[in-house]
């Protein structure tokens, strides 16, 4: 049943207040409701429908007289009085039992909740949608020693707490979390001088890797007071560790739930990217308190209005944190990687969708991160004096609301007098715009013609043209930067900007900062590129000029079998040896495109991308590095040793990030000699997980992976990087093999989402061995979404989405993709989350 955003209404209901009651145990939780409804004045619908899936109702009462409501699969339906009433109802669920792992379920024994997006209707009937709000009391009951909810402790005794949140919310927001837990604990005093008590909470045994989180948790909330003037609300604030769980983590009110990967961090068992990972995580569910919590979502297609600002909100903390450019250009990176092949391919969608069947599919990186550089886009055509006055208005007057699209943009034109409905299109309209540029000289005046064209995606045949803010600078021959960034805004599908009173015909460096989510399509000569990486004073492009010139020189390897490019080479070496440059910005220039992003260039460039050639060229292409660098890669990676007691801040981390990108060269010289020596010495995650990658990639890994087994294997979060590891850098040709092993072993816990995706998500990773010729990875990961799809939809459907690129390949690839993607969708009791996305890719 597909669902449409035209189709809204509100409901008939208000809920004036939500008394809740929980008796735990693992296969009979009692859940007792008492909940005040009036009528809605705004109503066009008087039909009282409370959702519910999975429940055991076992009495119902309507001012305290039991009533027989008429209850189906998704919810119940029942004659209400015509003012105000009390509904009260007791339903029984089993959380043990709850593999989904959304509504009330058990992990390691602790009881823990995911209600986001219609989880609640799984723990008792309600109007389960984001615009109905209302305070909540819970009450628990259990022997666990600890019990948590939203909101504020109001009490506790033998064998029960009791919360209540005085802040209206939507049910996705309820929590609830009770288990044999510690805390890690510390305080926050907010910029109006109240103190709040903040804790982490963990299972015993994992108490030291709370200390990280902690920090990152007091620095978010001291930057969201001094960047948006928000302060927090509640006298206390929890995390919770939790080791299955589908997502990443999740902010309900007072009490975020994390994916224990997403939240525990210590310097031998993660690396630098996980700890900065997680600082960015914590941040952005913090965050979510005022964008998310406190203005909330009218219906489920406003979901950008939440997650694209607080994911907008998260990249400019990081960027605070650890410097602006680096930051981009990983955004960047996992832009194209993600959102683009989903923007350009079958499950393309507007970030504010029309229609879905299962929400849940539209967590997507087109929703969040693009979503996010809507907001990056708006943010630099009206100025961020204009964009903070904006979000105070935001604040100020939707708050305790559940919002719309149509609300955020009012705030802008409020304040600026813009019109905004051109912009709006970057909200309906799907597609990643093609921007194709010419240039002109003459008389000292340089023209810039701009021409956007958006393919159509599905559904959306014809797309109009869109307001994209392209920043531009020019150089002049010698290098120098003679006009500073520009922001040009073009609104036309065909557009003209020029530069008068240049003395010579300048160099443009456009799209810096890479000033809105389009493929630039410009054919530039490789001595322009050269120029720009040589030159540019925009760091995104000059990151960009090496990152072209990278592809263009493996196309060419691929396609006409040419020897790597040395003039470029050159140019790039000068780069990573500039000591004056961070080294975390010159490893992100010796970082190439991805395979799979080559295979995505080829397509494009109507070349069928062959895997096998792919991977070839890119290890040609490394080996060729390695041979023309190795008279100093050995001195440059010296220098990168840091001496200092380990921590993952910006500048170790850089070190380290540089220092990993020229051992993997090395490895190729030494066979894995250095490799094997870091390895042995490490005494951090990061050195030791890519010393065991390149000895991996070298060929002689087997006695370190076993180490590092003996060494980490009561550590489910370490083993998770074990299990990727593996699948991820195994020779093409054996790839599947080792997944299929690797399957059989006694760790591999496949229900647990951290693990099955360590091992599923790693062959996908590995392009070549993925696809490999005779589809044994597309049939593997077939039979395990088939047999994970009754146990856990919502990973299942999403690890489908490997197989949205398939158009791109030869047809014998195409058709036994085609095969895997219709035994799938044919197996019995396929969840609606698994079929929306088979049946969306297959088109
Ligand atoms: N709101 C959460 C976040 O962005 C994500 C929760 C997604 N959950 C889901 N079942 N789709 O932080
Ligand atoms: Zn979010």
């Amino acid at each position: 049943k597909t669902i449409y955003l035209k189709d809204y209404t509100p409901f008939g209901f208000t809920v004036e207040s939500v008394h809740l009651t929980f008796d735990l145990a693992p296969r009979a939780t009692r859940v007792i409701a008492k909940i005040e409804f009036a009528p809605n004045p705004e109503r066009t619908d008087k039909t009282f429908f409370l959702h519910g899936e999975e429940l055991k109702l076992k009495w119902a009462k309507i001012d305290g007289t039991e009533v027989s409501p008429v209850v189906t699969d998704d919810g119940l339906r029942c004659d209400v009085p015509d003012g105000p009433f009390t509904w009260e109802c007791e339903v029984e669920i089993s959380p043990e039992t709850n593999t989904a792992l959304e509504g009330l379920y058990m992990s390691n024994g602790m009881y823990c909740t995911q209600c986001e997006a219609e989880g609640f209707r799984k723990i008792t009937y309600y109007p389960d949608r984001p615009d109905v709000m209302s305070t909540f009391t819970v009450r628990i009951e259990g022997d666990e020693p600890v019990k948590l909810s939203n909101g504020n402790p109001t009490g506790s005794g033998d064998g029960w707490a009791e919360w209540h949140d005085p802040w209206p919310k939507p049910a996705y927001l309820f929590a609830l979390v009770a288990g044999n837990l510690v805390n890690h604990p510390d305080s926050f005093t907010t910029m109006s001088g109240k103190d709040v008590e903040l804790n982490i909470w963990v299972r015993p045994g994992d108490e030291h890797k709370c200390a990280f989180g902690m920090e990152a948790l007091k620095k978010s909330m001291r930057w969201d007071e001094e960047v948006y003037g928000r302060e927090y609300d509640l006298d206390i604030f929890n995390i919770v560790a939790v080791d299955d769980f589908n997502m990443g983590a999740m902010e309900n009110k007072g009490l975020n739930v994390f994916n224990s990967s997403c939240v525990l961090a210590s310097p031998e068992t993660s690396t630098d990217d996980n700890f900065e990972r997680i600082e960015a995580i914590i941040a952005h569910e913090y965050f979510h308190n005022w964008t998310g919590n406190r203005i909330t979502c009218r219906d489920w297609f406003q979901l950008c209005l939440k997650e694209g600002l607080t994911v907008f909100r998260d990249a400019q903390f990081t960027a605070d944190m650890r410097g602006e450019p680096v930051k981009r250009i990983h955004d960047v990176i996992d832009l194209r990687a993600r959102q683009f092949p989903e923007d350009q391919g079958p499950l393309s969608h507007p970030v504010r969708p029309e229609s879905f069947q299962e929400i849940n599919n539209f967590y997507t990186a087109t929703v969040y991160e693009k979503g996010a550089e809507v907001i990056g886009m708006l943010k630099s055509l009206v100025g961020d004096e204009a964009y903070y006055k904006a979000l105070d208005l935001y604040f100020d007057r939707q708050d305790g609301q559940a919002c719309t699209i149509e609300d955020w943009l009012k705030v802008f034109e409020d304040v600026t007098g813009r019109d905004l409905s051109q912009f709006k299109l970057w909200y309906s309209q799907s597609g990643t715009p093609r921007v194709s540029v010419a240039d002109d000289w003459s008389d000292g005046t340089y023209t810039l013609t701009f021409k956007q064209h958006t393919p159509p995606t599905p559904g959306q045949e014809v797309k109009d043209p869109k307001v994209i803010p392209i920043a531009v600078g020019l150089l002049n021959p010698n290098g120098d930067e003679i006009v500073p960034t520009r922001m040009l805004e073009m609104t036309e599908a065909e557009q003209s900007f020029t530069f008068d009173g240049l003395a010579s015909k300048p160099t443009p460096s456009i799209l810096r900062g890479f000033s809105a989510p389009v493929v630039l399509e410009r054919v530039v000569s490789r001595e322009e590129q050269a120029f720009l990486l040589a030159h540019d004073t925009d760091p995104f492009n000059r990151w960009e000029a090496n990152r072209t010139l990278t592809r263009n020189c493996l196309v060419n390897m691929i396609t006409d079998d040419a020897e790597p490019d040395d003039a470029w080479l050159t140019g790039l070496e000068k780069v990573v040896r500039d000591d004056t440059l961070d080294p975390d910005y010159r490893q992100l220039m010796l970082s190439g495109p991805t395979q799979s992003e080559l295979a995505q260039v080829l397509f494009e460039q109507g070349v069928t991308p062959d895997p096998d050639k792919i991977w070839d060229a890119s290890e040609r292409l490394r080996q060729h590095i390695a041979n023309k660098w190795q008279g100093w890669l050995k001195d440059l990676a010296d220098q990168m040793v840091v001496d200092a007691p380990y921590s993952p801040d910006a500048e170790q981390t850089g070190k380290r990030a540089l220092s990993g990108a020229l051992l993997s060269l090395i490895s190729r010289l030494d066979g894995g000699a250095a490799a094997q020596e870091r390895f042995d010495t490490a005494d951090n995650m990061t050195l030791q997980l890519s010393a065991l990658t390149h000895l991996i990639r070298a060929g002689r890994g087997d006695a370190a992976l076993e180490a590092f087994y003996t060494q980490w294997r009561n550590d489910r979060l370490v083993m998770d990087k074990w299990f990727g590891i593996q699948v991820g850098m195994a020779d093409p040709g054996v790839a599947v093999d080792v997944a299929t092993a690797l399957s059989q072993h006694e760790d591999f816990d496949w229900k647990n989402p951290n693990r099955f995706r360590a091992v599923m998500g790693g062959l996908a990773m590995n392009h070549a061995g993925f696809h490999r010729k005779d589809g044994a990875g597309y049939a593997f990961l077939a039979d395990w979404l088939i047999r994970l799809d009754d146990k856990n939809p919502q990973t299942t459907a999403r690890m489908c989405s490997v197989f949205q690129t398939w158009k791109r390949y030869d047809a014998n690839r195409q058709a036994l993709i085609r095969e895997q993607l219709e035994r799938i969708k044919a197996k019995p009791k396929l969840s609606r989350d698994t079929d929306e996305m088979v049946t969306r890719i297959l088109g």
